[in-house]
Parts: structure tokens; sequence; C-alpha cells
């Protein structure tokens, strides 16, 4: 199975290029899944579906033809699914605020929670082998970045948080119970999000298979998209997902010659070199700006030629190498992570227990160590052709 990760700014084109990709797989005859990770879905007015329709049957996947389904998950049918127990257990303790039961439920939707069933799913549907290809429309970069984190992000709650909290929590409960305003989370709570937590159980592995998994980074040609494209960049291949193409969305046609847009010309064909620079070697394509919207079966055919012609297949597997490696060289290991933008005097690093710490700027990772470099400390650090090595020694 294939997952495609469609990331970028907001509204640079993300939901347009993930459905056009999903249909031009399916015309290929892959059976594809598009499924919208974004609490502001728009995938279903992308293929311009009557939504009555489309909405009775959200949370399955919806057919669109034999090989074709799209699936917006809905968050609050989620909730009643698969997070009952913490979100009781959330909403009874906003209640003791004061605030009303509507209001409480709405602020029970905790961070994260529709990236997490997001996840369910594409394991459920990895495991029943029920497409060949998932094709992901997240929401702006900074949820995105929420989605690939998240499974390490749990894993680190559950061995160093989960334990703790729930083994004190059973020595105090009979006591604060009385004494605290506030209801302590009961063991169902616990067993909740141990059993959300076995069902997101691999998915880590799968977002960081290269063979598997391949994130697309959507931008258009204005400086300010750039940076929030750098910055994605970094940040999921610190998290190990392979990044394989960047498409610059909304490129003026050369067609267009009138005066209004010399500036936007030149500007444009100054960031479309500076893109093909800093991300090379990975492929850079190009969409036109087109004359209307993207909406419905025919104008998401166009895109998909624009972006594939009639042949190109966008499930291959065209990058296989892992962002960041762990080697021994002489004496000593080292930890190689792409990056190629980050400034040396902007990468922090440290250990903490069998973990390397890896920060950029506000982005932080941390990186399990093999068990044969547990033991060992950072010692050096170099930025080198796009590269930072950590050297690790014992001691
Ligand atoms: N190349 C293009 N030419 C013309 N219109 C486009 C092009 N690409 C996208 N659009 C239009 O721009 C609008 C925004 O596109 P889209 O919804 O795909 O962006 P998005 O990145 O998914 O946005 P959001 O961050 O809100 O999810 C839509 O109306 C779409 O039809
Ligand atoms: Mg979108």
């Amino acid at each position: 199975m294939r997952i495609l990760l469609f990331s970028g700014k907001g509204g640079v084109g993300k939901t347009s290029i993930a459905a056009a990709t999903g249909l031009h797989l399916s015309r290929l005859g892959y059976s594809t899944l598009v499924m919208s990770v974004d609490p502001a879905h728009s995938l279903a007015d992308a293929f311009d579906l009557e939504t009555g329709l489309f909405q009775e049957k959200t949370n399955e996947p919806y057919s669109i033809d034999a090989n074709l389904a799209i699936q917006e998950v809905n968050i609050q049918k989620e909730i009643k699914r698969h997070w009952s127990e913490i979100s009781t257990y959330v909403v009874s303790v906003l209640r003791t605020t004061g605030i009303s039961d509507v209001e409480a439920e709405e602020l029970a939707i905790l961070p994260g929670m529709e990236e997490l069933s997001a996840m369910m799913y594409v394991n459920q549907f990895r495991r029943e082998q029920r497409y060949q290809v998932i094709i992901l429309d997240c929401a702006p970069t900074a949820e995105s970045m929420r989605f690939v984190s998240m499974p390490t992000t749990l894993e680190w709650y559950m061995k160093h948080v989960f334990p703790f909290q729930r083994g004190l929590l059973k020595a105090v409960r009979p006591v604060a119970n009385r004494i605290s305003p506030v209801e302590l989370p009961t063991d169902n709570y616990f067993a909740n999000i141990q059993h959300l937590f076995g069902r997101l159980e691999g998915i880590a592995e799968l977002l960081e298979d290269p063979k598997t998994t391949s994130v697309r980074l959507v931008t258009n040609p204005e400086k300010m998209v750039l940076r929030e494209t750098q910055r994605a960049f970094v940040y999921f291949s610190l998290h190990g997902l392979t990044i394989d193409g960047v498409i610059v969305n909304r490129v003026l046609p050369t067609e267009v010659t009138d005066t209004w847009f010399d500036q936007w010309r030149a500007s444009q064909a100054r960031i479309l070199d500076e893109i093909e620079e800093y991300f090379a070697p990975v492929a850079m394509k190009r969409v036109p700006l087109f004359t209307h919207e993207v909406l419905g079966r025919d104008r998401l055919i166009e895109l998909a030629d624009a972006l594939y012609g009639a042949q190109e297949d966008p499930a291959a597997v065209t990058r296989t190498e892992a962002p960041y490696t762990f080697e021994k060289v002489n004496a000593h290991y080292e930890v190689r992570l792409r990056l190629p933008f980050a400034v040396k005097g902007e990468v922090g690093l440290f250990k903490k227990g069998d973990e390397l710490v890896v920060e950029i700027g506000t982005l932080r990772r941390h990186i399990g160590l093999p068990t044969s470099m547990a033991a060992l400390t950072p010692t050096r650090a170099t930025l080198q052709n796009k590269m930072l090595t950590v050297e690790m020694k014992e001691g």
C-alpha cells in the first residue's frame, strides 16, 4: 500500500491536487482512497458532489467510481465511536467550571483528535488491505505537522507519562475524590487511551517507511509561502518522513503577457529558481494558474494532466533514502539527518534517557536511539552538504 500525503500552507491548492492525483491514480487502475484530514473539509466540493448525498455517509469512504473513494473524517461522529471515555471525562471536568454542556462538548475536542482518527482509519484500511493507495489531504502545515508527530508523541506519553500517571492516580484517587472539586479520571479513561493506542500500533513505522509513505509539499511561487514550505520540509524530515516532491501551484502561464503582471512574472521566476535549488534533488513540478477554479471531474482531470501527463504514475516510489540514518563509523557512531536549510546556530542537541532530542528553531523531535547507541552522548555536530551529522561517543 502507498500513502501520499499532501501538505502546505492554507489555500495553496492541496485539496485540488490531492483530488486530481486520486482521480488520475484511479484511472491508472489503482484502487484509491482520498481522505480529508482537514476539519474544514472541502474534498466533496472539489468533486462538486451533492453535499446532502455525501454527508449522510460521512466517516465511511464514499465511492466516486469503481476505483475511487473519498472520505471526510467527521470528528463529532468519531468521538461518539472511539473517544467516549476520554471526552466524557474532559466534559465532566469542564462542567465543573460552570459552562454549559454544549460548550463543554465543543471544548472537549482536543487538538489532534482529528489527526488521530484519520490515522486509525489508515491503519484499519491497511490491515484490511482495502486500498492500493491512500491519499491524505491535510490541513494547513501546522496541523499536518501535528498529524505526523502524533504517533511518536503518543508513544512518548505512553512510555513516560501514562504508567506513572495511572499508578499515581490509583494511589491518590480514594482521598483526592473526597477533597478535590474535579473528579479524577477513572480506570475506563486509561483503558480507553490504551485501546486507542493499540489501534495506532505500527502507524509510525508506516509513515516513516519511504516505500509506503511519501510527502508532497504544495506551494505557490511566493516568498512567504516558500518560507513555510521550507519549515515543513525540515519538520517532516525531522519526523522521519520522506519528501519526494514539491508542487508549485498557480504559476503564471506564458500566455499571460499583460504588463500588469510583469512584476509577478519576475518574482515568480526568481522564487521558482530558489525552490529548485533549495529542494534538489527532490523533484519540483509546476501547475499553471488556470482561467477558472478547479471544480468537478473535468477540471480535476485537466489539473492531473498538467501534473502527470497521461502516463506518469504518482504512486511510483522515487526516493527510498530515509531522512536520517544511524551508522557506525570507525570507533564512533553517527546520526545523519538531511537538513537543507537549517543553519548550525539554530540546531540544538541533547540526550535524554535513551533518546536523542534534536531541536531546530522551535521544532523538536525525540529520536529513540537503537540499543547499541543508547549509552552514547553527542560530542560534535556539523552541517555540511545539506546534511547534519551528529557524532556520538561513549561516556
Ligand atoms: N492552479 C489553479 N488555478 C486556478 N485555481 C486554482 C488552482 N489550484 C487551486 N485553485 C482553486 O483555489 C482554491 C483553493 O484551492 P484548494 O482548496 O485546493 O486549496 P487548499 O490548499 O486545499 O486550501 P485549504 O488550506 O483551505 O485546505 C479552490 O477554489 C481551487 O479551485
Ligand atoms: Mg484543503
